[in-house]
């Protein structure tokens, strides 16, 4: 949709006075209006909350086409990306903008193996948490504090503490996430193995123990590291936000990570993977589907379908078509025949996009409606999925974030507002209340 028709100006007209400001042109998709000076010209602010039609930054990482339903990532299409390459691959193609050559992937990959291990201090940290604690609290809390270890890669005026910064992000965050998952069910800690691959090296982290070897399945490895790719990063979204704009004031990235971790668990955003299985575990039945239906319908109730509906997404989510492939792939590697939950997933997906609400409203499955059922058909309970999404946005997370740290016109992020409150007013002293 070219919207500007070519122009190369917008003209705003407030009564008698007018002002006119740049459009901008992207390489694909909308066109902006820059209106950085409307505020010195006019007085007045634009009002956007929620952000529906602001732009917050110029970027080159990832692009989405709601209407269409695509995701490219640095150019790439993610279908491409997910069946061609592998996570690390996709970490580095995020990070420099092009896809590795053989040399370049071996030396990338060896970098981010050798950093996966993480202080043995950190062990500590994990005694201080009750063991029922939800694995996000331990993970916003483990992120952040990485910043007191690492002291050698928070300096980020120099670009070498950057780029070291990044790599240990994306190496740890698996660590740190087993971590909490062992923690979660009293077994001891596995350290990472530098001869498994990423995904391979999780899984054993996570369900390896002690008393006996532990068979990687490879299938269940390919799927995991499918699964990392699709999470790896979405333009703008409320957690990228998050990062972006912590790390515009100088804080460090880690704790510029934890802030978006702490973002992404919200039901409306990463949190919606558990969400949505605790929802499809709660209708239980596919005979139970129209009562949530309109129940998600119901303008007075405020239940949502967990797993539905995207900001930008008015078409399929391409990353939930890949979800569901993924899912029927790991449930018959699992030889698990018919799981009720899916059942009513692809049930309750029919009946949703058949429903004229959802038609007019252009909710279709996201990233969240199938990937929960994988997860736990994998062995991890409903509490570890957004820890899971969390590892693989790191990527995402760090690298808008280092786009945003070598933007030479960055600037600390400072919104305004739309101020409702008293206008001015003498204090009254407590004698004179009444
Ligand atoms: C992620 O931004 C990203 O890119 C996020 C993400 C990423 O990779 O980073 O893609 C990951 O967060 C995916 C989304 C996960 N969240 C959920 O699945 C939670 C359920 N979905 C909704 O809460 C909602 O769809 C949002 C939060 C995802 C989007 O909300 P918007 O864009 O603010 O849309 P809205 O709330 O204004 O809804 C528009 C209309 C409303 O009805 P009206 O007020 O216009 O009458 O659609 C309705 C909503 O009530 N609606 C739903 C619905 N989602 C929207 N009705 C029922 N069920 C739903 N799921």
């Amino acid at each position: 949709m070219d919207a500007t028709n070519n122009a190369t100006a917008a003209k705003l007209t407030v009564g008698d006075k007018s002002w006119e400001f740049p459009i901008k042109k992207g390489t694909i998709g909308p066109d902006v209006v820059d209106i950085s000076k409307l505020y010195g010209q006019s007085g007045m602010f634009t009002y956007d909350p929620g952000f529906t039609s602001t732009a917050s930054c110029e970027s080159q990482i990832t692009y989405i086409d709601g209407d269409e339903g695509v995701l490219l990532y640095r150019g790439f299409p993610i279908e491409q990306l997910a069946e061609g390459g592998d996570f690390l691959e996709t970490c580095y193609l995020l990070l420099y903008g092009e896809l590795p050559t053989a040399a370049q992937k071996a030396d990338f990959d060896h970098s981010v193996t050798r950093h996966t291990m993480v202080h043995d201090q950190m062990n500590r940290f994990f005694n201080g948490f009750r063991r029922d604690a939800h694995p996000m609290a331990i993970m916003v809390a483990c992120v952040g504090a990485l910043s007191a270890f690492y002291h050698d890669s928070t300096d980020i005026s120099d670009p070498q503490q950057r780029l070291i910064a990044s790599i240990r992000m994306i190496a740890k965050m698996p660590t740190l996430a087993a971590m909490a998952y062992k923690y979660s069910i009293g077994q001891p800690f596995v350290y990472p193995k530098n001869d498994l691959d990423y995904a391979s090296n999780f899984l054993n982290m996570c369900f390896a123990v002690p008393c006996e070897d532990y068979k990687v399945s490879p299938t269940l490895a390919r799927a995991l590291d499918k699964i990392f790719i699709l999470h790896a990063d979405h333009e703008q979204n409320a957690s990228t936000s998050t990062v972006r704009l912590a790390g515009s004031s100088g804080a460090n990235p880690f704790a510029c990570i934890a802030a978006g971790i702490a973002c992404l668990w919200g039901p409306a955003h990463g949190g919606a993977n558990e969400a949505a299985l605790k929802m499809l575990t709660e209708i239980g039945t596919p005979d139970r589907i129209p009562e949530f239906v309109n129940k998600a319908k119901d303008k007075n109730d405020p239940f949502r379908l967990m797993g539905f509906g995207h900001r930008v997404y008015k078409n399929y989510d391409p990353r939930a078509k890949i979800m569901q492939q993924t899912c029927h792939e790991v449930l018959t590697e699992l030889g698990i025949k018919d799981d009720p939950l899916l059942d009513v997933a692809v049930e309750l997906e029919r009946v949703a996009l058949h429903d004229e609400y959802f038609i007019e409203k252009k909710l279709y499955p996201n990233i969240d409606f199938y990937s929960g059922i994988t997860l736990k058909a994998m062995g991890f309970p409903t509490t570890m999925f957004t820890v899971l999404f969390a590892l693989a946005r790191t990527v995402g997370w760090i690298g808008q974030w280092k786009e945003m740290i070598e933007d030479p016109s960055q600037r600390i992020g400072r919104p305004r507002q739309l101020y409702t409150g008293a206008a001015r007013r003498d204090y009254v002293a407590m004698s004179k209340r009444k």
